[in-house]
C-alpha cells in the first residue's frame, strides 16, 4: 500500500496491474522536463505565497539531488511507482521530508505529463529541423556540383526528358525545406503552456500561469484547461511531420537503390555505408537506403496508432492517453538516426556522371524538342507536331537508333518542313538548357535554385 493514490483503497495492487499500468519504463526519458516543470511550479508557488522561502529551497536542493541520482544511474526506477512523476516526487519526499508533499499543490499528473511531453516534443521539433538542415546542406552541395551533369528525367520510371542531376537533387531539397517549415510551424503553434490546468478544471489556488509559462520557455498560456489536459495534437503533428519527412527520405532511398544497381549504375555508395552478403562474395548491398525505406513503414504505423488511440476518447484525460509516448519516442529516434546516416551516405556517395550521360542516349529523350522545334520554327500546332515527332521516334526505332542520333535526311523524310537547323534541337544538352522557364532544369535555372536554397539555409535560425 505504498501508492500515492491509495487513500481510498483497502487492498494492494496486484503485480500484474503494476506491470500493466506503469509507464515508468518509457516515460523516465522525460525526467529533465519533469524536474524543470516541478522547479518552475515550486518557484511560482513561492512567489504566490503558497510555499515559503525555506520550503522552496528544500524542494530545489532535493530536486538537485534527485537529478544527480538519475544522471549518475543511481536512481531506482521501480515499476510499482507507476510513472516518473510519482517516482520523482516520492524520492524527493524521502530526501526532504513532508515539504516534498507540498509540491503537488495546484497541480495534477494530468497537466504535469502534458507539460513534460509537450516540451519534449517541442525540443525535438527543433532538433529534427536542425538535422534536416544538415541534410539539406549536403543535398544542395551535391546539386551545386552537378548543374551540368545530364541524367534522364523520368515519368512512370520511363525515360522522359533530359535534366541535370543537380536539378534532380534540388527536388529533394524542396521537400526537405518544407519538412523543416512544417516542424517549425508545429513548434510555434504548440508552444503553449499546460501548467496550472491541474486535473481538468483549473485550481482554486491563486497561481500564476504566465510565470511558469515564461520560466519554461512557452510563448503563452493555454486557453481552456479541459482541452489542454487531453490534447495530443502536438504529438500527432510531430508524428505526421516525421512520416512525411520519412516518405521523402524513402523516395530518395528508392532512387538510390535503383541507381546503385548494375542496370542503372548511376551512383555507388561508399563501403562505409554498404553491406556484404554472407553467401555471395561479390555483393555490395544498399542496406542503408533499404532500411530507410523500411523504417518509413514503422513511423507511419506510429502515426496511425496514436490517431486511433485518440479518436474515441471522451474529455478529458483518459489512461489510454498514456499510449501516446512509445510511438512518438520511436518515431523521433528513428528520424534522428535516419537523418544522420542519410547525410553521411550521400556525402560519401560516388556519382557516375558518365553512366548517367550514357543512359540519356536511350529512350528518345529529345522527342519533345523535335515537336517544340516544329512549333517554334514552322508554326505547326503542337498537337500535329506531337504526331510528327512520334513518327520520327517510330522511324528511329526501326533504324535501331535514338531520335537524337537521327540524320537530317531521315528526319526530312518524316516531314519536309523540318530544316537543317533542327539538328541542335535534338542534342541532349541543348534540350536540357532549353527548359529555361521559371523553376526549369536549364543549368542557369538550376544554379538560380541552388542560390535560393543556399540563401534559405543561411537565413535559417534554428
Ligand atoms: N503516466 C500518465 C500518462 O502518461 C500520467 C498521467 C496520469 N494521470 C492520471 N490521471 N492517471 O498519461
Amino acid at each position: 500500500m505504498d501508492k500515492m493514490w491509495s487513500g481510498r483503497f483497502s487492498e494492494g495492487a496486484s503485480s500484474l496491474l503494476d506491470e500493466f499500468n506503469a509507464s515508468i519504463m518509457f516515460d523516465r526519458r522525460l525526467y529533465k522536463e519533469d524536474i524543470e516543470g516541478s522547479l518552475a511550479h515550486a518557484s511560482m508557488l513561492q512567489a504566490q505565497g503558497i510555499l515559503n522561502a525555506a520550503e522552496l529551497t528544500a524542494i530545489q536542493d532535493g530536486m538537485a539531488e534527485v537529478l544527480s541520482e538519475i544522471e549518475s544511474g543511481m536512481f531506482e526506477w521501480k515499476i510499482s511507482d507507476e510513472d516518473l512523476h510519482m517516482a520523482i516526487e516520492k524520492r524527493l519526499t524521502a530526501i526532504i521530508g513532508e515539504t516534498g508533499g507540498k509540491l503537488h499543490t495546484a497541480r495534477s499528473r494530468n497537466d504535469q505529463i502534458a507539460v513534460d511531453f509537450r516540451r519534449y516534443v517541442l525540443r525535438k521539433d527543433r532538433e529534427i529541423a536542425q538535422l534536416l538542415k544538415s541534410l539539406l546542406e549536403v543535398v544542395v552541395e551535391i546539386a551545386s556540383k552537378h548543374t551540368e551533369t545530364l541524367i534522364p528525367g523520368m515519368t512512370h520510371l520511363q525515360h522522359a526528358q533530359p535534366i541535370n542531376f543537380g536539378f534532380h537533387m534540388l527536388a529533394y531539397a524542396s521537400m526537405f525545406k518544407r519538412d523543416i517549415e512544417r516542424l517549425e510551424d508545429s513548434r510555434r503553434r504548440n508552444n503553449v503552456s499546460p501548467l496550472g490546468c491541474a486535473a481538468l478544471a483549473g485550481t482554486p489556488h491563486n497561481i500564476n500561469r504566465e510565470m511558469t509559462a515564461a520560466t519554461l520557455g512557452f510563448d503563452s498560456v493555454s486557453v481552456n484547461c479541459l482541452d489542454t489536459v487531453s490534447d495530443r495534437d502536438f504529438a500527432l503533428e510531430i508524428l505526421f511531420n516525421i512520416s512525411t519527412m520519412m516518405m521523402h527520405i524513402s523516395r530518395l532511398s528508392e532512387e538510390i537503390i535503383l541507381w546503385s544497381s548494375y542496370e542503372f549504375g548511376f551512383v555507388e555508395l561508399s563501403d562505409a555505408y554498404s553491406t556484404g552478403s554472407s553467401i555471395m562474395p561479390q555483393k555490395k548491398n544498399p542496406d542503408v537506403p533499404e532500411l530507410l525505406r523500411g523504417k518509413t513503414g514503422r513511423v507511419n504505423g506510429n502515426l496511425i496508432s496514436l490517431l486511433t488511440v485518440m479518436k474515441g476518447l471522451p474529455l478529458a484525460y483518459n489512461k489510454d492517453t498514456q499510449e501516446d509516448k512509445e510511438g512518438v519516442f520511436d518515431s523521433i529516434d528513428t528520424a534522428e538516426l535516419s537523418l544522420k546516416i542519410l547525410a553521411e551516405a550521400l556525402k560519401t556517395m560516388t556519382i557516375k556522371a558518365d553512366n548517367m550521360a550514357k543512359a540519356c542516349q536511350k529512350g528518345h529523350l529529345t522527342a519533345t524538342d523535335l515537336a517544340d522545334y516544329l512549333v517554334q520554327k514552322c508554326g505547326v500546332p503542337f498537337r500535329e507536331t506531337h504526331f510528327i515527332s512520334g513518327k520520327a521516334v517510330a522511324r528511329a526505332e526501326a533504324l535501331g537508333i535514338d531520335v537524337s542520333a537521327m540524320s537530317f535526311d531521315e528526319l526530312q523524310k518524316v516531314d519536309d518542313r523540318i530544316k537543317e537547323d533542327v539538328m541542335p534541337y535534338l542534342a541532349l544538352k541543348h534540350s536540357m538548357n532549353a527548359r529555361e522557364s521559371q523553376g526549369g532544369t536549364s543549368t542557369l535555372r538550376t544554379m538560380e535554385q541552388v542560390v535560393q536554397f543556399q540563401n534559405y539555409i543561411e537565413g535559417l535560425s534554428l
